[in-house]
């Protein structure tokens, strides 16, 4: 088969084919092929015929020398793993609106502080545009330099002149197009050319890249799905649009830890780095209310404490709602079976509403007891102890296992003035801080059991028998 008749390209996953149809063969979606021109050449200035040789090398070679540059935002460089890595591209997702463009240009204008080249290439706004909001942040003075460029050769043979940039932000890769693809610009075949001149252009000069990509409504970032495989590393930027902050997370990440994540606040002088998060996290709680509990949290390497809130309240629908706010459905539908089923708890007849306050987005089982405590205290109308913090995974036995790191749980929730644990067996002949009281829960139903017995409607709980 000769691939230069290959020329209807799905635009969902990249497959080419012939000729064109409705459904694409290769991902089962309709209507997702369009006619694109098959690439001039397979790379620049290569001629057809005989390969060029080359020589194999070492393993045991040098590696570059400083290869990493940080940003000047330590909330940033945390999640790349210590700054940008010489020739290395950066995707970076996210909703519209959510912060990319100005997390950008904070970083460009840092690194421009610290005298290096930094360039922001704009393919959505005009340059007055971007200066504008670099006025708002309070960065007209950094040196970064700006274009508004759609083309990638244009950008290349641009940046080619003269001292090579060490940072080159391109926002968006959905708005580049490059001359040796001839489709439309934002068809996969030309975000895929385009990131492909950009990123043989960093390997080759040692300038990192970073291209803005958006995210489509189911999540996904638009297109570029094919660059994820290109780039060194994926970051995500997400937030809720009602809150103010935003947590910058790592998808993938060649040169780092992909379980980091930076947190940053959007003020109205843009992005400010949150070094405390669980102070951020826990700043407007209600103390002494029913149905919150403190979640000792671990997000990467960094503690964070959070609140989780509960509201079980008797339903007047026939099918009782469970609705869930930044935790997994299945996880609560699993602690609320557990309660059902072990500690007598009877949930049929209430609606449950779960939410992790803030605009956190829980991810490790370790939530679980904390989750469990906050639903049971709303249950029985008993508020917990405002200083205590909740960490533990539960089995579908009712059993609280013990979770990683909980030295590191521990001692956040010592630091922000917390004064009791309540935790897996196995923690408590663990690390002691002092001034923090280490209560261990064996089973769900202690903990039921505990919790109801402060309630002001207890009534509401039948602890199922056996204690601890
Ligand atoms: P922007 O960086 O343009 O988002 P993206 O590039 O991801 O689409 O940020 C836009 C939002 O950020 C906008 O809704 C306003 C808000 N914002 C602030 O609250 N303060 C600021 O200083 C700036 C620059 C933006
Ligand atoms: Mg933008």
């Amino acid at each position: 088969m000769s691939k230069r008749s290959l020329t209807f390209v799905c635009q969902n996953c990249g497959a080419a084919f012939s000729r064109w149809q409705g459904k694409c063969e290769a991902c089962s979606e309709w209507n997702t092929l369009s006619e694109e021109g098959a690439e001039r050449s397979a790379g620049p200035g290569r001629k057809a015929g005989k390969g060029r040789l080359f020589a194999l090398e070492a393993l045991t070679g040098e590696a570059h020398d400083a290869p990493r540059l940080a940003s000047g935002l330590a909330e940033l460089d945390r999640v790349t793993g210590g700054g940008f890595v010489r020739g290395s591209v950066l995707l970076v997702g996210g909703d519209p609106g959510i912060g990319k463009s100005t997390l950008l240009i904070q970083a460009a204008a840092a690194l421009a502080r610290a005298g290096h080249r930094a360039v922001y290439i704009s393919g959505e706004e005009a340059v007055a545009q971007v200066r504008l909001r670099a006025d708002r942040l309070g960065l007209r003075e950094a040196a970064v330099e700006l274009a508004a460029e759609t083309s990638v050769e244009d950008i290349i043979a641009t940046l080619s002149e003269g001292k090579i940039p060490r940072l080159i932000v391109i926002d968006s890769i959905q708005t580049m197009w490059t001359d040796m693809v001839e489709s439309a610009p934002g068809t996969v075949t030309q975000v895929r050319g385009s990131a492909q001149g950009l990123i043989r252009f960093a390997k080759k000069t040692g300038a990192a890249i970073i291209l803005v990509g958006h995210v489509t409504k189911d999540g996904q970032i638009a297109g570029p799905r094919v660059v994820e495989h290109m780039v060194d590393a994926v970051l995500s930027f997400e937030g809720e649009g009602s809150h103010q902050f935003r947590i910058l997370r790592a998808v993938k990440n060649r040169f780092g830890p992909t379980d980091e994540i930076g947190v940053f606040e959007m003020t109205g002088a843009g992005l400010r780095e949150v070094a405390n998060p669980s102070e951020l996290f826990l700043s407007e709680r209600d103390l002494g209310q029913p149905g919150t509990a403190v979640f000792a949290g671990i997000e990467g390497t960094r503690p964070l404490l959070v609140e989780i809130q509960a509201l079980v309240a008797p339903t007047s629908l026939g099918t009782p709602r469970r609705a869930v706010v930044g935790w997994d459905p299945s996880r609560l539908s699993m602690i609320l079976a557990v309660l059902e089923a072990h500690c007598g708890v009877r949930l049929g007849g209430h609606d449950v509403y779960l939410n992790v306050a803030g605009g956190m987005r829980i991810q490790e089982p370790a939530g679980d007891l904390a989750a469990a405590a906050a639903l049971v205290s709303s249950l029985a109308n008993a508020p917990l102890p405002a200083d205590a913090v909740y960490f533990g995974e539960v089995s579908l036995s009712g059993a609280v296992r013990p979770v990683a790191q909980s030295a590191a749980r521990l001692k956040e929730a010592a630091k922000l003035g917390f004064n009791q644990a309540i935790v897996p067996e196995a923690v408590r002949t663990e690390a002691v801080e002092p001034g923090l009281k280490v209560t261990d829960v064996r089973s769900l139903t202690a903990l039921v059991a505990d919790i109801a017995a402060r309630g002001k409607a207890p009534r509401l709980v039948k602890t199922g028998g056996q204690d601890r």
